[in-house]
């Protein structure tokens, strides 16, 4: 079971703040569980392992399975909230280099989530002449550079399929009822699967939002939602001792208090890239409001630790790091003698690839904790679905609590409407003509 260890900022903040926080934290508890906070009407997600509709997910597992018996690839397509989730899940779980991997699963191209057309080109031609099927994310059904891939990608199937083959190959996750996808959908017969309203897309990777796309690429979502669940029931519990995420919200938040403004999300496996991405939007999204929050980064170790680490030990001493650490790998490698010893490594001949990484996470540790980096441990277990399950619903849950404990509402994002404002009006696009005459006198 994930575990919390705080032994590491023990001397950066006084105790027992855990003892101090508890009657907000439970405040912020009944608010999560009985959606009576700020936000409160998008706190579906808290019961949703458990709850999740029956129905729709044997419409995934049939929708993944024809997907993969069909297509030689699923171009994902969405942004935010609806994409760094099941990305994060498939590169964890599959390996970041899943499509150069030997596999009977599709290749997943992830698109949409930016508007640089050589990238967007790129991916058109990757998937060249293969037999290939779409899955469209976007709960709102609007959003710009999801609708944007997926004209090219809608015209793209059209041409190899023709309109009503193509149709079979379009997966739509949107809305139950509003937005131009959804619309779409229904006026073409897609296959539908909904984003629920109470839950908000940064908070949706285990619906069928992460859940089709991840099935595709063949992980046990079953697993997946276990582990999850399992976490929802250890979430419920009150006390810092007892619920994980309250230790882990608690922590943050004293360490925010005692002058922390960034906290680096560290890992020392590189698949977790994306869950890192993943989790950066998660908190910032969520709690970056009212000019409030730890502002959320992440760097991959060891490689980070041969640029950014320098910051970390001697740079301005603004920074604590949750550390993310995974049980045994699943290759115990190990490292060979060499006769001739000219490299001086034969003294690690014998020992694990293992071994070695958890001697650099611990070496790691010591300096950045003697640098005055105070270290969060959140050990995850054995890398599988239901631990990062478990690990998904972790973060969700603590960022909910470390929302209201900043009293902040964390289930809005009122700050992402800004530039798509002056992106429309800059785009000429109707409605805008008023703000587009402000910017462009600021142009120059
Ligand atoms: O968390 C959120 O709500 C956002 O990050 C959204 O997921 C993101 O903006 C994409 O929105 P949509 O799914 O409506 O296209």
């Amino acid at each position: 079971m994930l575990n919390v260890k705080l032994f590491h900022i023990k001397k950066f903040i006084p105790m027992p703040y855990e003892e101090a926080l508890a009657p907000r934290l439970k405040l912020a508890q009944s608010r999560l569980q009985n959606g009576t906070g700020e936000g409160g009407e998008f706190t579906g997600w808290v019961r949703l392992p458990r709850d999740c509709d029956r129905t729709e997910l044997d419409r995934i597992a049939r929708a993944a399975a024809a997907i993969r018996a069909d297509s030689q690839a699923l171009v994902v397509i969405g942004i935010g909230g609806s994409y760094l989730g099941a990305r994060g899940v498939i590169e964890c779980l599959c390996s970041p280099n899943y499509n150069l991997r030997k596999k009977t699963t599709p290749d997943i191209f992830f698109v949409g989530n930016g508007l640089d057309a050589d990238a967007l080109a790129e991916v058109l031609e990757l998937v060249g002449d293969r037999d290939f099927s779409v899955n469209v994310i976007s709960k709102s059904g609007t959003t710009t550079e999801p609708a944007v891939a997926f004209r090219f990608f809608r015209r793209k199937l059209v041409e190899k399929y023709g309109r009503e083959g193509a149709g079979r190959r379009i997966y739509a996750t949107t809305d139950k009822s509003r937005g131009a996808l959804k619309a779409l959908a229904d006026q073409e017969g897609w296959e539908t699967f909904t984003v629920p309203d109470d839950v908000g897309g940064r908070y949706s990777v285990l619906t069928a939002v992460g859940l089709l796309p991840i099935a595709a690429a063949g992980v046990d979502i079953g697993e997946l939602l276990s582990g999850a669940g399992e976490m929802m029931d250890a979430c419920t519990a009150e006390g810092c001792g007892e619920n994980p995420a309250w230790r882990y919200a608690a922590a943050r938040y004293q360490l925010y208090r005692a002058g922390k403004s960034v906290e680096i999300l560290t890992c020392f496996d590189p698949a977790f890239r994306f869950m890192a991405e993943w989790w950066k939007q998660l908190f910032g999204e969520s709690e970056g409001k009212e000019g409030k929050a730890l502002f959320p980064a992440s760097v991959e170790f060891t490689a980070d630790l041969h640029s950014m680490g320098q910051y970390i030990q001697e740079g301005r001493r603004l920074m604590f790091e949750t550390s993310v650490r995974f049980g045994p790998s699943a290759h115990q490698l190990i490292i060979p003698r060499d006769e001739q010893d000219g490299d001086g490594l034969n003294y690690l001949a014998g020992k694990s690839l293992d071994f070695v990484r958890d001697r650099a996470a611990e070496a790691t540790l010591l300096a950045h904790t003697e640098g005055d980096v105070p270290n969060l441990v959140v050990e995850a277990g054995t890398k599988s679905a239901a631990s990062l399950g478990a690990l998904i619903y972790f973060f969700e849950y603590a960022c909910g609590l470390s929302g209201y404990l900043l009293d902040v509402n964390p289930f809005n994002q009122p700050g992402v409407e800004a530039y798509k404002k002056n992106m429309f009006a800059l785009l000429g696009k109707p409605g805008y003509e008023d703000r587009r005459a402000e910017l462009e006198a600021g142009l120059d």
